[in-house]
């Protein structure tokens, strides 16, 4: 049966478009689009969901302050009518708790601006410039506990250019993350964790 993927996003969400014309471009896909959910009523993911007729659920982190439980149950609540089988986290910056991580334990993937295990959190994109890496990317991994930690599902690479700026590579990441993310969802929905690896 096709697996039904909820999609956490906070900003832009360019992998969360990427991750829609894949599962949507193919009948015979595994997975389908259920709802986007963002942590901010005004990002772009939200607006571009609703015309494409995507259900969309917002639940504002603000008014939970530190009691990221509450915020968490909150998402919980607004998922619940759509039935996901799958969370996919697209950009999403809020840590999760392990008390939802554990609930998603094996069905919630994300997508990371780095070659993990190195560069978890932010900035990937200068910290590998400033450690004078020769290679960077992006990995899709299973969400577990650890921040940016959990099974790696797929990994993009390219070669770090001379004269290579943190805006550069990111912009030539973000083209890599838009093929990874997708092949990994797809792999994922039909049950096969074997990683992929890509070179840009
Ligand atoms: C992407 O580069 C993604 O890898 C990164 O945020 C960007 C979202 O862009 N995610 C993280 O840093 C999470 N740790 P998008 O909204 O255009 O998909």
């Amino acid at each position: 049966m096709t697996k039904r993927v909820a999609i956490f996003a906070s900003g832009g969400g360019s992998n969360m478009r990427a991750l829609v014309a894949d599962m949507t471009a193919a009948a015979d896909h595994p997975a389908q689009p259920a709802v986007v959910l963002s942590n901010n009523a005004d990002a772009g993911c939200i607006a571009w969901a609703k015309g494409q007729g995507i259900a969309t659920v917002v639940v504002d982190h603000r008014p939970y302050g530190g009691d990221r439980a509450a915020f968490e149950a909150a998402m919980m609540q607004g998922l619940a009518p759509h039935a996901p089988d799958i969370i996919c986290l697209a950009g999403f910056m809020r840590k999760l708790t392990a008390g939802f991580t554990d609930a998603w334990a094996g069905r919630m993937i994300n997508i990371h601006p780095s070659l993990l295990p190195k560069y978890k959190g932010l900035h990937t994109h200068a910290r590998a410039l400033e450690a004078g890496d020769a290679h960077h990317g992006c990995t899709v991994h299973e969400v577990t506990a650890a921040l940016d930690d959990g099974p790696i599902l797929g990994q993009a690479q390219i070669d770090v250019a001379p004269g290579d700026t943190a805006a550069t590579l990111a912009a030539r990441v973000l083209v890599l993350e838009h093929r990874l993310y997708p092949a990994v969802l797809r792999r994922f929905a039909a049950g096969d964790r074997t990683p992929i690896n890509l070179q840009g």
